[in-house]
């Protein structure tokens, strides 16, 4: 048997030092997900992101299994034969039983193993499953709900899976949300020899109590749980997910606001908080980013020259992006007090004759019958536009050469005739529209019940030539491959100026934390994960351009007068300003690097094998102690907000101020590493006086 090892780990509360005396070789881990090679929401992201850590560390060790839909492998999967004897044995057994099992490597960074299960395949199973569900815990499944019916089978084809394993001597298994949630119950049930995780990225009567109209976090502690699952017909649902959270050795969740809701809606505490990283991208050039964000804007800006045809009438280089994303959760995402506080900003702009036209984009997949004709038309009629002035510039072009050929200077007058101003004349026609440039870009299957919609038409924002602020909604997530606007989301977001994600339930948000690492300023809220996250560890978050947004202790209106006011200062900024504020934006994604933050995914690990295995491992948890918890100081050389610093001088062209404006950051963020290598080493000296190199290795 192997020897007794010991961890030991920092709490939540720091960032500073990582003491790992564990030793993993004969251990196995499985991290089990709807969401794996299966985009839905950000479960998705979690994982993808993930994914190079986790294989780092694990190797040939790390399974991740999801289901199988077979469009998702098409693009993502290269499926080979299982790598590993046991495993092959367990699949072959399984798919000569009736089921479809597949193995893989999941084309992501780390390039991880998959185990893709097609439940559809032993859909057969259902029924008798079903009933000894029934059995074990009387939990009845309505036959109508898909959802459900899919994670019984994804439960008992997983948890049949790490039954078949009777190797190696440690099995972690990670499950993640209630769809997976039931494998996690039979392996405890049934005593497999298995530590088992559970990580909850939302509570599923949380995000139902939150879509209707509840005081949700001033009742926390009064709601009747099963009476409101009940109610909302999620009662079945609801007791998979409280099954899973109670049965695993560790529960977990992504942030501490969901750690109190899960505390009072699963009724049980988690053992610890893991909260969402990114892979975060370093360019060896410093402002390579802000370069993308001038490319990308203005493959945004060609798109809106093609949207708004015919209406072109305000200044696209004085024109603000912002826009907000993710599933269509109407209240839950904030998109309601966002379209208010648009209203009022386009107002504000209006009465103070601002020369800034703000054009947000809403991207919230919903139902559709793809994209409308007045849209695609939109783009039609600019590459019309484009094609026909470089017909005329080539006509121009071979008349001037031919001028200068015989050596004489052109007559002007004469370089374009006749037939260019009839193609010129006509091209300039086909711009001609009756309609506003529309709203929406697709073909809505619920037009008139559409939230987004009926609240445009409620607050009378119709992309009106008066109107500062203009609204585009994209029922769909991007994608590269579009006929309308072809860019992936990523893309997009480094060309915008703004993400806005106002929400009210959001157990993390990867919205902002996205636009943090890609250096462009977001707004989030004290109800979010994140903005609780940013607010904790950064002294002044505004500085940095994350605005965090009181939905906590405000009411609607007084929220939605704060988010105005945060759109209207932005909208104030100089270019300069926006410029200084990305640099200070981008410089908090170490912050947000699973390199950090994939600690707590460590912690709890080791915490489940020390449960499960106690003869072979210990846990030591650290206490945390006050003065370790880090903080990200104020930005070093300037006031906290970019519209105090130092305005342009009059002789200066832009390019030059833009130059002079990464000069000052340079030496800014200078001054911020070092005052944070200073807050490194006082917490660490404060915690143990020890061990300074890996503080600064960690930090550089
Ligand atoms: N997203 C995307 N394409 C889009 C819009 C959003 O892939 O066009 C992704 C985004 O990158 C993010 C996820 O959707 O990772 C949303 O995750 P979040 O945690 O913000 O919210 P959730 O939908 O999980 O509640
Ligand atoms: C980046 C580019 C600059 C450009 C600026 C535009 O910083 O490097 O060359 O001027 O973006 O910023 P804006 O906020 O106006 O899109
Ligand atoms: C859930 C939450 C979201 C979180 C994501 C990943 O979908 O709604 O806030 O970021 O999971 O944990």
């Amino acid at each position: 048997m192997p020897l007794a090892r010991s961890l030991s780990v920092t709490s939540l509360s720091g960032l500073e030092e990582w003491d790992e005396e564990f030793e993993l070789e004969d251990a196995v881990l499985f991290e089990i997900a709807w969401e794996v090679a299966n985009k839905v929401g950000g479960i998705y992201t979690v994982i993808q992101t993930k994914a190079r850590l986790t294989a780092e560390e694990w190797g040939e060790n790390y399974f991740l299994v999801g289901p199988y839909v077979e469009s998702n492998v098409r693009t993502q999967v290269e499926l080979i034969e299982p790598t590993n004897p046991v495993l092959k044995r367990t699949i072959d057994k399984m798919n000569s039983s009736g089921c479809k099992v597949y193995f893989g490597r999941w084309l992501i960074e780390g390039s991880p193993y998959v185990v893709l299960i097609d439940v559809g395949f032993t859909a057969w199973s259902l029924d008798r499953w079903k009933s000894e569900l029934w059995d074990l815990g009387a939990i009845g499944v309505p036959w109508f709900d898909r959802e459900a019916n899919d994670a019984v089978l994804f439960g008992f084809l997983t948890a049949w899976l790490d039954h078949g394993l009777g190797w190696p001597p440690h099995i972690v298994a990670h499950f993640h949300e209630w769809l997976a949630g039931l494998g996690l119950v039979l392996c405890r049930k049934r005593q497999l020899p298995v530590a088992t995780i559970f990580t909850t990225h939302a509570t599923l009567l949380g995000r139902y109590l939150c879509a209707g109209s509840v005081d949700f976090y001033n009742n926390l502690s009064k709601f009747n749980v099963d009476k409101e699952a009940g109610d909302r017909q999620i009662y079945h649902r609801y007791c998979l997910e409280r099954a899973a959270a109670h049965c695993a050795h560790v529960f977990t969740t992504v942030s501490q606001i969901t750690a109190i809701e899960a505390e009072h809606l699963l009724k049980r505490k988690p053992d610890i908080v893991t909260p969402n990283g990114l892979n975060v991208k370093k360019f060896s050039a410093m402002h390579e980013f802000q370069n993308l964000h001038a490319q990308s804007k203005s493959r945004i800006q060609e798109f809106v020259r093609g949207h708004f045809y015919g209406h072109l009438d305000f200044n696209l280089d004085k024109c603000l992006f912002l826009f907000i994303a993710g599933r269509y959760e109407f209240s839950n995402k904030g998109a309601d007090i966002f379209l208010e506080a648009l209203a009022r900003l386009n107002y504000l702009l209006r009465v103070n004759h601002s020369d800034v036209t703000v054009i947000t984009f809403f991207i919230m997949p919903a139902r559709t019958n793809n994209f409308n004709v007045e849209t695609l038309k939109g783009q039609a009629v600019r590459k019309q536009l484009w094609d026909t002035a470089h017909t005329v510039k080539e006509r121009f072009g071979k008349k001037l050469y031919e001028s200068l050929l015989v050596g004489q200077l052109p007559d002007v007058a004469k370089m374009l005739d006749k037939e260019d101003f009839t193609i010129m004349k006509r091209a300039i026609f086909a711009t001609q529209r009756q309609s506003q440039p529309p709203i929406c870009t697709h073909n809505m299957l619920d037009d008139s019940s559409d939230p987004i919609l009926n609240s445009v038409r409620r607050i009378g924002l119709f992309n009106s030539s008066a109107d500062r602020v203009k609204i585009i909604f994209h029922p769909e997530f991007l994608s590269s491959t579009s006929p309308l606007l072809p860019m992936d989301y990523e893309e997009f977001v480094r060309g915008c100026h703004l993400g806005v994600f106002p929400s009210y339930y959001e157990p993390w948000g990867y919205t902002p934390a996205e636009c943090t690492v890609m250096g462009i300023p977001s707004i989030s809220t004290n109800l979010s994960g994140f903005g609780c996250f940013m607010e904790e560890h950064i002294a002044d978050p505004s500085a940095y351009g994350i605005y965090i947004l009181d939905r906590r202790y405000k009411g609607v209106d007084e929220s939605c007068n704060q988010l105005t006011s945060f759109l209207f200062q932005f909208c104030k900024q100089s270019r300069r300003q926006r410029i200084i504020q990305r640099n200070r934006t981008e410089r908090l994604s170490d912050l947000l690097d699973w390199r950090y933050l994939g600690r707590y995914y460590i912690a709890a690990r080791h915490m489940a094998l020390a449960k499960a295995f106690p003869d072979t491992f210990i846990y030591e948890p650290h206490e945390p102690s006050s003065a370790t918890g880090f903080r990200y100081p104020r930005p070093a050389s300037v006031p906290p907000s970019p519209s105090l610093s130092r305005h342009s001088s009059p002789h200066h062209s832009e390019a030059e101020e833009d130059e002079d404006e990464r000069y000052d950051e340079d030496l800014e963020a200078e001054k911020d590493r070092v005052n944070i290598r200073q807050v490194f080493l006082n917490n660490r000296s404060s915690a143990r006086g020890e061990k300074q190199n890996r503080v600064l290795t960690l930090e550089n």
